[in-house]
């Protein structure tokens, strides 16, 4: 057994006998119990697991996770962006991280970017409230630079709890940098898009992100081409 092991075990007694007394470590209450424990063995990877990984709804995993430090952005951020929309979505749509628009107002595309991204997601029948919107990284990196390949790491495992608890048929990737996050892939945004990825179950495809159309409103015509095919997968796979 390792050393890190041993510490978390120890750690946890110690907050049990802070919390159930000595009681807990009582011969004939341990002897009951062993028997009822010896008949179903404890599910050792919950047993290690962070409280948040055990959330069962979206609203807990919030609550559990919007306090996080696990990165430097933890330090610098107005507010935590956790995701909004449907939390039974069939389609989710997965940005890079938040902006200072977003920042400010712990929502995800709410800026110019965003209300582009309405109207794409009108343009192929779907609004916003059906869907649901989170971005790879939940805090805004500093001068809205990319985030570091660290803090996506950091981060994706919220991201991969949103998606285990939603359980959409089809993804949307806005941008590399998401699909290169959610995918683990180092292509190129061109050879990603039109493609149709895996991620567990659920189908991925990429399109440009929002506030690069911005820049250069001649990518909308891909990014029309990109939706529409996104569109027929999706009813494909509603039909299925
Ligand atoms: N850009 C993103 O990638 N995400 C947002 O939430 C806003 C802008």
């Amino acid at each position: 057994m390792s050393q890190a092991l041993k510490d978390k075990i120890i750690q946890s007694l110690i907050d049990q006998k802070e919390i159930f007394g000595d009681d807990l470590f009582e011969e004939s209450i341990l002897n009951s119990r062993r028997t009822e424990i010896i008949a179903a063995p404890a599910d050792e990877d919950s047993l290690f697991k962070e409280n948040w990984e055990l959330a069962e709804n979206l609203g807990d995993l919030n609550k559990l996770i919007c306090e996080c430090q696990k990165c430097a952005l933890g330090e610098t951020r107005n507010k935590f962006v956790f995701g909004s929309g449907n939390p039974e979505a069939d389609v989710m749509c997965i940005g890079e991280g938040p902006g200072a628009d977003e920042d400010a107002q712990g929502l995800p595309f709410v800026g110019r970017a965003g209300k582009l991204l309405t109207d794409i997601l009108k343009a192929i029948n779907f609004s916003r409230e059906e869907v649901y919107i989170a971005n790879v990284i939940k805090c805004r990196p500093p001068g809205n630079r990319t985030p570091l390949p660290s803090e996506m790491e950091t981060c994706m495992p919220y991201l991969k709890k949103q998606i285990e608890l939603i359980k959409p048929k089809a993804i949307l990737c806005l941008g590399l940098t998401a699909a290169q996050g959610l995918l683990k892939r180092k292509d190129s945004l061109t050879n990603m898009r039109g493609k149709i990825f895996d991620f567990g179950d659920v189908k991925v495809m990429v399109t440009y992100h929002p506030a690069a159309l911005l820049r250069n409103p001649n990518w909308k015509r891909g990014c029309w081409e990109d939706v529409q095919k996104f569109r027929k997968l999706y009813d494909e796979l509603r039909n299925k």
